[in-house]
């Protein structure tokens, strides 16, 4: 029988040549995209652009409203282009008196489950060619170049900055991609099958590659079955001990009966941080439609803010990918409600 969140795919021989990726499965998040290109002309239509004296009117007006135009129309000249729900489009052009060129500058940002890369370039393109439209009659021997992506950032894969670089005032305004810079964080797995060596754990190397590569110190990563007592004293022992800003623990969960993490959160936490699991059930339900089953949540235990989350790799990675934007920003948060003497 077809699971429920399976959708139809046609006969083999009806299948197109071409595929529109299927985003369904994808969560939304935070994207954009910086992209640009040049227009080159000769001296006299550069200055009457700058002058503003061209027959067709204010080209630099003009050509901001064409690519913001262009960006809203993506989907409809591109096929592949999903349609995306753009929060913003901003249009800057920049003038080289020297070389008589005119460079755009396109942004384009959205709450989306793909990237805002076409509706950037999109934007490039029809700014650049309403100069070429409103500046053809000075000169028709105009040429566009260099029209090329310098950033996206958001999704899966992060931030992406063009190789040959971007200008130094878009380098100023790129994301620290060390959320979890200077943070010590230890990390506890709880499993049954895992601590007796009957199942080799990937979660706490998967969490502590994934903490590594946010910037933070990895103080420890340990395997303990799942033993109330003994998540327990682990947990109180960690906080105590190694003081780590973050304390990642990963199992234990889920509805059953050996299940127990949360619980023994709840009893040794001084506070229980509801929001936390809400969060990461509501965001994983992109993922799974069985994301509810976990019961993840938080809570602070002395100082460290100790996160439960779900035991497999996938849902530890997913989970990871829903925290890593807030994480590190939350902790700064925490810190300054009072625990920073505790340290
Ligand atoms: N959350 C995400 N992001 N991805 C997943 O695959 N699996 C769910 C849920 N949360 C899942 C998820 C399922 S099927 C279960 S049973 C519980 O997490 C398991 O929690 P546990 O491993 O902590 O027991």
């Amino acid at each position: 029988m077809k699971k429920s969140n399976e959708i139809l795919s046609f006969p083999v021989s009806h299948t197109p040549n071409f595929t529109m990726i299927d985003v369904g499965r994808k969560r939304p998040t935070r994207r954009r995209a910086v992209a640009c290109g040049t227009i080159h002309m000769n001296s006299e239509a550069f200055s009457a652009i700058r002058t503003g004296s061209l027959p067709k009117g204010n080209v630099l007006a003009l050509a901001e409203a064409a690519g913001i135009a262009g960006a809203k129309k993506t989907p409809e000249l591109i096929p592949m282009c999903h349609t995306l729900p753009l929060d913003q489009v901003t249009i800057h052009c920049d003038l080289d008196a020297h070389s008589h060129a005119i460079t755009v500058y396109a942004q384009a940002v959205a709450f989306a489950k793909t990237g805002v890369e076409m509706e950037a370039l999109a934007a490039v393109n029809s700014a650049l060619l309403t100069i070429w439209d409103l500046t053809k009659g000075t000169d028709p021997n105009l040429s566009i170049e260099g029209i090329r992506l310098l950033l996206k950032t958001g999704g899966k894969s992060g931030t992406w900055v063009n190789p040959d670089g971007i200008p130094d005032w878009l380098q100023a305004q790129l994301p620290d991609p060390l959320s979890l810079r200077g943070k010590r964080v230890s990390v506890l797995v709880m499993s049954d099958r895992a601590s007796a060596g009957t199942y080799k754990d990937e979660s706490g190397a998967l969490l502590k590659a994934c903490l590594e590569q946010a910037g933070a110190t990895v103080l420890s990563q340990a395997v303990i079955p799942d033993n109330e007592n003994k998540i327990s004293t682990s947990i109180l022992s960690l906080c105590e001990k190694e003081k780590p800003d973050l304390l990642l623990t990963s199992g234990g969960t889920g509805p059953g009966p050996r299940d127990v993490t949360p619980d023994v959160l709840r009893g040794i936490a001084n506070r229980i941080l509801e929001g936390l699991g809400d969060v990461l059930r509501s965001e994983s339900l992109y993922y799974t439609d069985t994301a509810w089953l976990s019961r993840a949540t938080a809570g602070i235990v002395g100082a460290t803010l100790v996160i439960a989350l779900p035991g497999s790799p996938k849902a530890v990675r997913e989970c990871w990918d829903i925290l890593n934007p807030f994480i590190g920003d939350a902790l700064e948060k925490i810190r300054k409600q009072g625990y920073e003497d505790e340290k």
